[in-house]
Parts: structure tokens; sequence; C-alpha cells
């Protein structure tokens, strides 16, 4: 088995070595091999994912990604910019089912920023379409208004769509993913207004047929935002479109304490897969040693289980993750008083220890 490493800008580098030295650790029969990508990539070949870093993603069974990304390239054309790097391997490989787990763990409870009984447990699943929706939908651009509140102004459009084969895909993977967990799938749309999720809701109803064991649950995704606040518990698989999964997953993240615990996975249909932490490269702290690699390992873990069909060997890193948070090692991120405060090598480090 094949895993090709991508690390990075900014902190990128620093916590991919970490989760790397977690899975050296583990002592399994895989083979890594390291790429540049985004900024890193740019500044050696003038462009953010060049031919070879994708070759090496597509032929690997699987990538673990860091993050892209610094201010310095904020002048640069968009399609030179390091985040193009992520969007270019999501579509390229078709990644189309984003998994980010929101787990608070135990430790931590007092780190999130609701009270602490509302997430004490919380364990639910968000599952992302990514690669449709009015984030990829044509047509979009620019033009002179014919019609609507101001003929004649100047106007810009997206368009929203999904077709019948990219949500049936997606909602069997909720309902999979539900059967190995407490069966049970919230499907989030905006049916009341929106065709598009009118479409959406008929489509999830008609594959849940196939999943009678799995519960089903429309909810619109207003109601999604507040419940998610509210009691967030009342979830476990979560499965909705590219625009509302973005927003949903980053506010579940903020339930758990801290973006630097949250890892996540996406998925093509062949299973090969991208993981890589739900933050991106803080170039606030990059190369300071200080950044939380937990994300990156709990993102190794992910692989582990999804790809490389080594579940036990994730469980491994799972449980030596909630060990170390057990002994109050944290990063700065997670640092609370009464805790012994650790910069990303030391809590890589303890990991493996702890392993
Ligand atoms: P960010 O996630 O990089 O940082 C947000 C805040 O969280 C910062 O204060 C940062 O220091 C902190 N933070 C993030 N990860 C942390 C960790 N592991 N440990 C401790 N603290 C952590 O988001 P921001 O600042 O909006 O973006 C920075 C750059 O990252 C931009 O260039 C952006 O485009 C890129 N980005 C890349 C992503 C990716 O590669 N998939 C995803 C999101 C942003
Ligand atoms: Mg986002």
């Amino acid at each position: 088995m094949k895993i090709a490493v991508l690390p990075g800008d900014g902190i990128g580098t620093e916590i991919v070595a970490e989760a790397v030295k977690v899975l050296h650790a583990l002592d399994l029969d895989f083979e890594m091999e390291t790429a540049l990508v985004g900024g890193a990539a740019y500044e050696a070949f003038g462009h953010p994912l060049p031919e070879a870093t994708l070759k090496l993603a597509q032929e690997a069974d699987a990538v673990l990604f860091g993050a892209v990304g610094d201010w310095k390239f904020d002048q640069l054309e968009r399609h030179l910019r390091p985040e193009q790097a992520i969007l270019g391997l999501r579509k390229s490989l078709g990644l189309f089912a984003n998994f980010r787990p929101a787990i608070c763990y135990e430790q931590l409870v007092g780190a999130s920023s609701l009270k602490p009984e509302l997430v004490a447990g919380l364990d639910i699943l968000i599952i992302r379409e990514l690669t449709g929706d009015i984030y990829f939908g044509q047509p979009r651009g620019r033009r002179t208004a014919v019609d609507g509140h101001f003929p004649g102004a100047e106007e810009a459009f997206d368009t929203m769509r999904y077709s019948r084969p990219e949500i049936e895909r997606i909602a069997h993977v909720a309902f999979q993913a539900a059967r190995q967990r407490s069966k049970k799938v919230t499907s989030v749309d905006k049916a009341n207004v929106l065709e598009t999720f009118q479409f959406w809701k008929d489509v999830v109803t008609e594959v849940h047929q196939q999943y009678p064991d799995v519960e089903l649950e429309h909810m619109y995704v207003d109601n999604a935002a507040m419940q998610l606040v509210k009691a967030p518990k009342k979830f476990d698989v979560v499965v909705t479109g590219n625009m509302f999964g973005d927003i949903l997953s980053d506010e579940a993240s903020m339930l758990t304490g801290s973006i630097g615990m949250l890892p996540s996975a996406s998925l093509n249909a062949k299973n090969q897969g991208l993981y890589e932490p739900s933050h991106g490269s803080a170039p606030d702290i990059a190369g300071q040693g200080v950044a939380n690699p937990l994300a990156t390992i709990l993102s190794a873990a992910m692989m582990l289980r999804f790809s490389l069909q080594q579940p036990e060997a994730a469980d491994r890193i799972e449980s030596a993750v909630q060990s170390v948070l057990a002994q109050g090692l944290r990063t700065t991120d997670i640092f609370a008083p009464g805790t012994t405060k650790v910069g990303t090598m030391e809590m890589g480090d303890a990991v493996v220890a702890a392993l």
C-alpha cells in the first residue's frame, strides 16, 4: 500500500511530520512518498499542483494532506494560489464524499463554547457532498441584468444544481455510515424554497427504501443550524450538499473545543481518499512548533480505517490520542489551567509513546 504525503505550507509541514512519525510507529507494511503542494510547490515549480504531485496522489491508495496557503501568495492570480491545489486534488480524484466527525473528547468538554452538558459525549458525523452544488454549477458569471429588481444594473449569478446520481451516491454513503453507528440519518435541505433541494429530499427518500433498518429524518438547514447549538447530541449522521455542509461542518467543529482536534476524510467511489485536518495552514503560528498535530494524527487514523483496511491500527491511534489528553498534555489551542503545555513535537512523541 502506498501513501502520498503532501505536507503543503505553514504548519502543514510540522503537523504532517508528527502524523508520519505515528504511522511509522505502527510498524505496518506501507510505503510513504512525499511531494510538494500549494505555495511550497509554487515556489519550487511555479505551480501549486505540479503534474508529478497529482500523479503521485492519483496512483496512491491514500493521500495524507497537511494544509496549503499563506498570506504572501494573496496577490497571485487565482489559478496559481496555493488553495487551488486542494480544489484540484478533490476534483481530479473525484472525492465527492467528505466526512467530518465532530467528537467532543471527555477531557476537552470544558474547552467547548457550549455548556458541558450539551457536548459531553458528543459524537456526530457530518457528511458533506463535495463536488457538486452551487460551488461547481454552471453557468455562473457577471452580466447586466435584463430583469429582476434592477434591470440594467450589473449583477452576478451562480447555479445550484444536483443530478440524481450525485444525490444517490452520497445518500448511499450516509446510510451505510449510519449502519456502523446509531442508525439515524438527518438529511439537511432547503426543500421549502429551493427546487434543487426538493429534488435532493425526494431522491434521499427513495434511496432510504433500501435501508429500512436506518431511521431517516429531514430537516431544513436553518433549523439544523439552530439545533446544532441547541441540542447537538440529537444528531448522529448528518448528510447535506456542498454549501450547507461547508457551513454546518465548521459550526459543528466549534462544539468540540478546537479546530486543532478535527480530522476529515474525502473519499471517491473507489474508496481512495484524501485525509487532512479541517483547519488551514495557520500562518500566524507557523514555524513556532506550537500547532496542535492531533487533527492530522486523527486524519491518519481515518485513512487507516477507510482506505487502508487497518481498523485496529485506527483504533489504536484514537485510543493513544485519548490517553495523551487524559495525561493532561495540551498544545496552546486547548491549554487550560491545571494541564501541561506541550509543543507540536512533544505531542507527537507522546502519542507514539502511548501507542
Ligand atoms: P486556519 O485554520 O489556518 O487558522 C485559523 C485559526 O486557528 C488561526 O488562529 C490558527 O492559528 C488556528 N489554528 C489552526 N489550526 C491550528 C492547529 N493545528 N493548532 C493550533 N491552532 C490552530 O484558517 P485561516 O487563518 O482562515 O487560513 C490560513 C490559510 O490557510 C489561508 O491561506 C487559507 O486559505 C488556508 N486554508 C487552507 C485549508 C486547506 O489547506 N484545506 C483550509 C482552510 C484554510
Ligand atoms: Mg469551510
